[in-house]
């Protein structure tokens, strides 16, 4: 069973909608998942996460000592650990299929000015972006890591296919999708999808898919065409 692990100073925003669906439904089967209030390894009476940047500067910082309690309590040997942070390698489908091999993931949700830079190295941390904008703390990322994760473990999706299917698998930006009615509002649905010609559904899907790929992100296209 897949084991996604938060460490997060506000644990209450967990499950949230992991909790729903096909996710929930497989909660506890084909994934778990494990909230890790971080201030409970605060070592003082006032149960202090933060303090001041050395040097000077706006905010706070999250201290290395109270991190790492919380992480040596709980992260077992081998496991991989993450620091959502804007600083790093920018998240996509292929990090989400290659941490969906992982039996488990740990995910370091920041706030304030982010965390102490030493924990990181002392711990053997990554770092992962999930864009190039700055959030206030790393839980809306980790919905977003463990999101697109779960849609790689098998037994999850109804249709394992679906996933294979969507935009980025193949290089490529998804097809355009109708369904029922044919007309809405004086658009048809194009004929070639309701012609039961599967083959020439599956040309006019990878046309499409071509087109708008080349259209709206020609950094995809150019790496699609090398390929
Ligand atoms: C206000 S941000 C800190 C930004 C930091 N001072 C900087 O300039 O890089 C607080 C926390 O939100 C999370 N965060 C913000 N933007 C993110 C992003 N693009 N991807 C992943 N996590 C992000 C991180 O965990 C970060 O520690």
């Amino acid at each position: 069973m897949f084991l996604s692990r938060v460490f997060t100073l506000y644990p209450d925003y967990f499950p949230g909608y992991l909790d729903k669906g096909l996710f929930g439904k497989s909660k506890g089967k084909e994934w778990n998942l494990e909230i890790i209030n971080i201030r409970d390894y605060a070592l003082d009476k006032h149960k202090t996460v933060d303090d001041t940047p050395y040097g000077g500067g706006n905010g706070m910082i999250m201290k290395a000592d109270v991190l790492a309690s919380s992480l040596d309590a709980n992260v077992k040997s081998g496991e991989k650990t993450i620091y959502l942070s804007p600083r790093g390698k920018v998240f996509n489908s292929k990090l989400a299929r290659e941490f969906s091999n992982e039996n488990s993931i740990n995910l370091i949700c920041g706030h304030f000015e982010g965390v102490d830079e030493r924990i990181l190295e002392s711990r053997n941390i990554e770092e992962i972006s999930i864009g190039d904008f700055i959030l206030s703390g790393g839980e809306v990322a980790a919905f977003v890591v463990i999101d697109s994760i779960l849609r790689f473990i098998p037994g999850i999706l109804g249709n394992l296919n679906s996933s294979r299917d969507e935009s980025f698998e193949n290089g490529l930006l998804e097809y355009p999708q109708f369904t029922k009615p044919q007309i809405w509002e004086e658009k048809k649905v194009p004929n070639v999808l309701i012609s039961g010609d599967h083959a020439k559904i599956k040309d006019w899907r990878l046309s499409q898919s071509e087109a708008i790929t080349r259209d709206r992100r020609p950094d995809l296209w150019q790496k699609y065409k090398k390929n």
